[in-house]
């Protein structure tokens, strides 16, 4: 069946389609949570879990996301609903847990690096920049209870991030998405290759590029070391937020979609190691200009981007300004991209559902956006980002990839999945995958989830009160788990469930 006949949006070229992926995948985790993670597992030892995860669950799980959007025509939860009527729920949850819950955040810290683009002109973190970010520009209050204030600037910053985001989603999917990606993506790697350049020449810089690549093999026996190696690919590659599915579901027929997954993996991995380079470079440069070990130099992940960061730019004499632009204007490039991808997920989910139109959804959810993200730019914001993310990525994202891989591999026929991509793509797919998504992958999250979930049980996550993790966290998971329930139950208001696959129709 055509995309045309069903009347769905399209890409209109395949390297627009990719890009729009490599967007969605390469945000502010490629740059500063990928670095953060390196240097605390062992540096290049570190390098060994990652790209074993991205080997054995990354790129398998990309191929499936790609393959159910495609094969089924949908965004998430059409296409499983068409896996079985009785999963639609498990193609809301995602996206509702994303746009109502990892997206409000993720702006929020767009915002922070809209703002630090206009610190940089004049260096307004003076001397003591952990001083400025934690007491002025966020104005820390003690817990997550203690809300008292809303940051002004951080506000300001946030309307901007959505007003774009609006302005991009609102245009459509060829007209928004593909065209911001064609510009975004270029323009990224170009500030990057200029910011990597720059630091790599710095003085003191091989000390930093030596601790990233001198593995720490002993760090190899840690299972943490591997666990955060797993969770890292699947935050990175966007998966098990639904998008991906909608993105592949945009494509039409005759799209070599094993290969574009194989790309946009490669080239995400691709562009955190590159990026590695010009964290490490820096921290190598401070270490050395302030003669301080390289271990005391950053403490935190927040502090890299936003406290060692802003020391080095002062650090760097007359051209520090305009280091410090481009460096936090490259962070909201990535973060931007990865932000619409989120919203273009959910709109993708409501136009399937309830056929209500797009500049429509588009405004409704980028106010709800901007209105839930009110609640991070407040004194108590950081400790409810902390909360909210912790447990959306360890249980939410976990979780969804995991029931995915059980549905689509043990209540459906995954071939049917398999046949047809090796159908449209020169890349085949041979039985072992199959056995990865129904076998290794499920097994494995189990015991990553497993896992977190006991050391929950024993220890407090960071230290804060119970009443605040169930409160915040647990019930972040698990409101927007009910409601997925809730869209589900409603009736299609589009015959769009009724069609059937491209797989089975052959
Ligand atoms: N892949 C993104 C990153 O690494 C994660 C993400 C995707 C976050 C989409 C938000 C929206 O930053």
């Amino acid at each position: 069946m055509s995309l045309e006949s069903t009347g769905r949006s399209t890409w209109k070229s395949r390297s627009g389609f990719i890009l729009a992926a490599i967007g969605s995948a390469v945000g502010l985790g490629n740059i500063w949570r990928f670095s953060y993670l390196t240097y605390e597992n062992g540096g290049g030892a570190f390098l060994i879990p990652y790209i074993v995860a991205l080997l054995t669950a990354g790129i398998p799980l990309l191929i499936l996301e790609f393959g159910i959007g495609h094969e089924r025509i949908g965004s998430a939860p059409l296409a499983f609903r068409k896996i079985g009527k009785q999963w639609e729920w498990l193609g809301w949850w995602p996206l509702l847990f994303t746009m109502f819950g990892i997206v409000l955040y993720y702006s929020v810290v767009i915002a922070w690096c809209v703002d630090f683009v206009f610190y940089s002109i004049n260096l307004s973190w003076g001397d003591d920049p952990d001083k400025f970010f934690f007491e002025s520009f966020l104005n820390l209050s003690s817990s997550p209870s203690e809300i008292s204030t809303i940051q002004t600037p951080i506000l300001a910053g946030l309307l901007a991030v959505w007003l774009v985001t609006w302005g991009i989603i609102v245009r459509g999917v060829s007209r928004g998405v593909e065209l911001a990606n064609r510009v975004f993506m270029p323009l990224l790697l170009i500030l990057t290759l200029i910011l990597v350049f720059w630091s790599v020449n710095l003085e003191g810089a091989k000390v930093g590029i030596n601790a990233y690549l001198t593995p720490d093999f002993t760090k190899l026996a840690d299972p943490n070391v591997w666990v955060s190696a797993y969770g890292q690919i699947f935050f990175t590659l966007s998966l098990g937020f639904g998008i991906m599915i909608a993105y592949a579901s945009y494509m039409p027929y005759n799209s070599n979609m094993t290969g574009s997954a194989v790309i946009t993996a490669l080239a995400n991995s691709g562009f955190s190691l590159l990026s590695g380079f010009g964290v490490f470079a820096i921290l190598g440069f401070m270490s050395v200009s302030q003669n301080q070990p390289l271990d005391e130099v950053v403490k935190q992940s927040i502090g890299l981007a936003f406290v060692a960061y802003p020391k080095a730019i002062s650090l760097i004499g007359d051209a520090g300004p305009l280091f410090g632009m481009l460096f936090f204007l490259s962070l909201t490039v990535a973060g931007v991209s990865s932000a619409i991808s989120i919203v273009e997920a959910f709109v993708s989910g409501a136009e399937d559902k309830f056929g209500i139109n797009r500049k429509m959804l588009a405004t409704v959810l980028c106010i709800l956006g901007f209105a839930g993200g009110i609640i991070f730019t407040t004194d108590g914001g950081l400790f409810w980002l902390d909360i909210v993310d912790h447990f959306i990525n360890n249980y939410g994202l976990v979780m969804a990839g995991l029931l995915e891989c059980i549905v689509v591999g043990w209540f459906f026929k995954l071939d049917i999945i398999r046949k047809h991509l090796n159908k449209v793509s020169k890349v085949q797919l041979g039985t072992w995958w199959n056995w990865i998504i129904k076998l290794y992958l499920p097994l494995f999250l189990a015991v990553i989830l497993l896992n977190q979930l006991i050391r929950e049980l024993f220890t407090a996550y960071e230290g804060y009160s119970w009443a605040s993790l169930i409160g915040i966290g647990w019930s972040w998971v698990g409101i927007t788990f009910l409601i997925s329930f809730i869209f589900a139950l409603q009736p299609w208001k589009t015959d769009s469930h009724l069609e059937k696959g491209r797989g089975e129709e052959l």
